[in-house]
């Protein structure tokens, strides 16, 4: 398998600052046999990119889609929408759509179906805030969290991948403190063996929260991680880069 690296840039990356990067990381010798990258940049950012990018081995995805396919609903883009215009992935129910924008389980199982539906490859996060972790709810969030997501998910012919991304690791204007790669290991291992029974398919769970360019190689050298979601450090030329290049030597 190879390691993904999704790079989710939220609304840090305007139009121009977006195609710059994308444009930079296009001039790097990247080895694709090894690494699976994707950029998530704005709604606004991202036609422009899938039109350079998808005649490459970088792949573009949505932050977020609405799940119905069409219709009057002010403001919302579709899975649909993003797949027509090139995008191959979609992130689902990150954890700033959940507790900022209030969405639910519920709202979080219709955009992966939405994607499923439109052949996106969903990219469904799911994390414990600090609360639940301190009262030792963290299995039961994340139990309840998978539930949602993955019973009953027809995923015949299909692609999906989770992002374990512990809320109280997700870094604010750039300060954050990732979980250490020896407890991401377990939690991943614990993830992998609850999707056992939600459906035979090796699925591939990726690390986010404060994954930056000095603890990509101890995150990716754990068994159990599969790839990194890095916000912050990936909206930065420089760190970006050199995180790739660290992957690279561990994957
Ligand atoms: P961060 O963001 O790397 O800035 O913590 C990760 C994410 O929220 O996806």
């Amino acid at each position: 398998m190879k390691t993904y690296i999704f790079a989710n840039w939220k609304m840090y990356l305007d139009f121009d600052e977006s195609n710059i990067l994308a444009n930079a990381l296009l001039l790097e010798k990247i080895d694709f046999n090894k690494i699976e990258l994707a950029l998530f940049p704005s709604a606004l950012a991202l036609r422009e990119m899938t039109m350079v990018l998808n005649q490459t081995e970088l792949k573009v995805g949505a932050q977020n889609v609405n799940w119905n396919p069409k219709g009057a609903y002010t403001g919302e883009i579709s899975a649909q929408m993003y797949k027509d215009v090139g995008c191959k992935y979609a992130l689902v129910g990150h954890s700033e759509r959940r507790h900022v924008f209030g969405e639910t389980d519920e709202d979080v199982r219709k955009k992966i179906e939405a994607c499923l539906e439109a052949d996106l490859i969903p990219v469904v996060c799911v994390g414990e805030t600090k609360e639940d972790k301190d009262e030792g709810k963290r299995e039961y969030r994340l139990k309840k969290q998978l539930m949602r997501a993955f019973e009953n998910l027809d995923l015949a012919n299909k692609e999906i991948v989770v992002a374990y991304e512990p809320v109280w690791a997700i870094s604010k204007a750039g300060v954050g403190e990732a979980c250490s790669a020896e407890e991401a290991d377990d939690v991943h291992g614990w993830i992998k063996n609850e999707l056992k029974q939600y459906t035979d398919k090796a699925i591939p769970v990726v690390y986010g929260g404060s994954a930056n360019e000095k603890n990509v190689v101890s995150l990716l050298a754990q068994e159990m991680i599969d790839g990194v979601l890095p916000g912050n450090a990936s909206t930065k030329f420089e760190t970006f880069i050199s995180l790739i290049k660290e992957a690279e030597k561990v994957s």
